[in-house]
């Protein structure tokens, strides 16, 4: 058992763009930097960028506009992949080194006792390859494990998103999570709106996003909001408590 309080901090979804043009009229830049440097930021053990790092299609300038805020910080920087983002452009400003397997960017991280997994959703399915991997590594743990991907392994409720950007081979997924005793709580984005769901006996958080956010109610794209969210985690030895924030 570990008594040691675990605080991460969750920014998903920057869509920076190459240079310091607005994007979709949005100043993303500032964004993410109000997230980065909020209070809520000031104590955490470790952040988390859980994709979508560049706005559309892994543009070098994101990366390296990324990589300089982010390399003074005193705590581990973990990225995954997104639909927007280029693992192999990724690579040249992030460190993922044995982080990279058949072109598919998964991992392990353990942190004061704790076992964290990122898995890369970035093609829009979760590979075989993966799923296997995590329930054979899963297994050797101690303990409850927490599970990091960009897209959610379910449908949230989102009548735009669901319908056009959902996980396509959720029920895969879905199957392959729920063989897993010890996992209880995956974290996500994507979906530019904050969801916490029931999945089973799992919980799925859906951290919303540092560019916008997106209405949930509407069949289609409507921009619900330009303001910056982002959510922090909180994780001691009988909770796991999230946070939104939003400026
Ligand atoms: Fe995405």
């Amino acid at each position: 058992m570990n008594s040691k309080f675990l605080k991460i901090g969750q920014i998903t979804d920057l869509h920076i763009g190459e240079d310091e043009n607005l994007v979709q009229g949005i100043d993303v830049r500032a964004n993410f930097l109000k997230a980065l440097n909020s209070k809520s930021m000031a104590d955490i053990d470790l952040l988390v960028l859980s994709g979508d790092l560049a706005n559309e299609d892994g543009e070098p300038g994101a990366y390296h506009f990324v990589k300089e805020q982010v390399k003074n910080l005193k705590v581990p920087v973990l990225v995954i992949p997104g639909n927007h983002d280029r693992l192999d452009t990724m690579a040249e400003f992030f460190d993922l080194e044995g982080k990279i397997h058949d072109g598919k960017c998964y991992f392990k991280h353990e942190i004061e006792g704790r076992t964290l997994f990122f898995l890369d959703s970035a093609c829009g399915t979760v590979s075989r390859d993966q799923l296997d991997w995590l329930k054979s590594e899963t297994a050797k743990v101690q303990g409850k494990v927490f599970l990091f991907m960009h897209h959610p392994p379910c449908l949230c409720g989102h009548r735009f998103m669901d319908s056009k950007y959902s996980l396509k081979n959720k029920e895969e997924v879905q199957e392959a999570l729920a063989g897993i005793p010890n996992l209880t709580h995956i974290f996500c984005g994507h979906y530019h709106s904050h969801f916490e769901l029931d999945m089973g006996r799992q919980k799925v958080h859906v951290a919303p996003s540092t560019q916008m956010q997106i209405d949930s109610h509407a069949p289609h794209f409507i921009l619900k909001s330009s303001a910056p969210e982002w959510m922090t985690i909180e994780i001691g030895e009988n909770f796991v408590e999230t946070a939104v924030y939003l400026r």
